[in-house]
């Protein structure tokens, strides 16, 4: 009795299985029967700039060169470990630590030691604790969360304002949090250079309460930072407009190899009474890109708001993450608070930008020395870690097809892609396919 049921059950099931199997109303059974619940999901373009990356490690042609993703190489194209990261790791294993849970918000002496940084030692926000500082997961886990923040607790004109151009992930991750963004004059096509009207003319009439986000210096992907006058100008029209300011700073010590000069716009901005909220992120200037080791600042005005934020934004990092990695932090604690290392630190981003602008020298002096007539002076006057050539996109889809040189279709060229060995390929290629 028992086995005829099983039989009939079993012989249904055969029954159900063969005619959805041969059914064309039901596309979501594959042929294995099993269903999947995202036969909806369109398939997506890959990365930007990631997606440059992907396309190279695919490339055989042993001539090859990747400019598409900023992060550093040495002048033998590897990845480059920082010697005062070498000397961190080396005291980090000594030490022996274990694994237990970071606090929600990330250890105080890591957050102490980055908003220092970014701040200055003396920084009035540093002594009143007026910050609020936490942990993150790099610059882009910043920006996730400072943006989320504001989507969920800014309570005046929910808009966020961009340079034109900016980094392709801002406006994608406003896009995932449905925050509306929009556009503010930057880069002048026509002097590769600051279009300081433009920016001062559009930033006039942003509705009032709007954020703006600002890249703090060695903007991306242009390579062209206002100058300290400029960014006086750009306060006070700021000001004058009471927007709120957002500040990444993704590439500290990249623009002048020196992280206090860098640090300019910021420090300004907080001497001329804004309450900046800022990004940061050690992929670059420490070179811990897989280490995900970042920081977000709210400026809050005093420390009993700043510890209210610190409450709301533990609670938010708490439903995402729960608490952020130790050991990129533990690597940054250990440059920052170690003066001998923070000394070797400073020389190493040093060392970094200064193998970056005498690449720039080489490109610009490779490009005219082939005959090329166009204008490459701004490959020279361009800081930090990218060129924006002014390459059209027929000429990157040659350069990539023809050359195997690979660089984002702006024309973005991560300077730091390139060493004393490709340099002369790459400018003889850049001239082939302008001339
Ligand atoms: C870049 O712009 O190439 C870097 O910031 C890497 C990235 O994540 O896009």
């Amino acid at each position: 009795m028992k086995r005829q049921i099983n039989e009939s059950i079993l012989s249904v099931w055969r029954h159900l299985l063969t005619s959805c199997e041969n059914s064309p109303h039901l596309p979501c059974l594959d042929r294995r029967f099993l269903c999947t619940w995202w036969s909806n999901v369109q398939m997506g373009p890959p990365d930007v700039i990631l997606g440059i990356t992907e396309a190279y490690k695919r490339d055989t042609d042993p001539k090859k060169v990747n400019l598409g993703v900023g992060a550093y190489r040495d002048d033998e194209g590897k990845p480059f470990v920082l010697p005062s990261v070498r000397k961190a790791e080396e005291i980090l294993h000594k030490k022996a630590l274990n694994h237990e849970y970071a606090p929600i918000g990330g250890e105080a002496t890591y957050t102490d030691a980055v908003a220092k940084l970014a701040f200055g030692d003396d920084s009035p926000v540093i002594k009143n604790k007026s910050n609020c500082t936490v942990q993150t997961l790099s610059g882009t886990g910043a920006l996730r969360l400072g943006l989320e923040f504001i989507t969920k607790h800014y309570a005046k004109n929910k808009e966020i304002w961009m340079p034109t151009p900016t980094w392709g992930n801002h406006p994608q991750i406003c896009n995932m949090l449905n925050l509306p963004h929009k556009k503010y004059r930057y880069f002048d096509p026509k002097t590769n250079g600051f279009d300081l009207q433009g920016a001062l003319e559009d930033i006039s009439k942003i509705p009032e309460g709007s954020i703006i986000l600002l890249h703090a210096c060695a903007h991306n992907p242009t390579g062209v930072d206002p100058k300290p006058s400029d960014w006086e100008q750009l306060s006070k029209v700021v000001k004058d407009r009471k927007l709120f300011p957002f500040f990444d700073m993704a590439y500290q010590g990249f623009a002048t190899g020196n992280v206090d000069n860098d640090a300019f716009a910021v420090r300004l901005f907080v001497k001329e009474g804004h309450q900046v909220t800022l990004a940061q992120s050690f992929a670059k200037n420490m070179g811990l890109y897989g280490e995900r080791a970042g920081a977000l600042t709210f400026l809050c005005g005093d420390a009993e708001s700043a510890a209210k934020v610190m409450s709301q934004v533990k609670i938010m990092v708490r439903t995402m993450y729960s608490n952020p990695p130790l050991y990129g932090a533990r690597l940054v604690q250990e440059i920052l608070t170690a003066p001998d290392l923070r000394k070797q630190w400073l020389a190493d981003v040093k060392l970094m930008a200064d193998r970056i602008i005498s690449m720039r020298t080489q490109l610009r002096a490779g490009i005219e020395g082939a005959g090329n007539k166009n204008s490459w002076r701004h490959i020279t006057d361009q800081i930090g870690m990218f060129c924006f050539t002014g390459l059209k996109p027929e000429q990157v889809e040659r350069l990539t097809k023809d050359f195997h040189i690979y660089l984002t279709k702006d024309g973005r060229i991560s300077v730091a892609g390139i060493s004393s060995k490709n340099v002369n390929y790459i400018a003889e290629a850049i001239h082939k396919v302008t001339a």
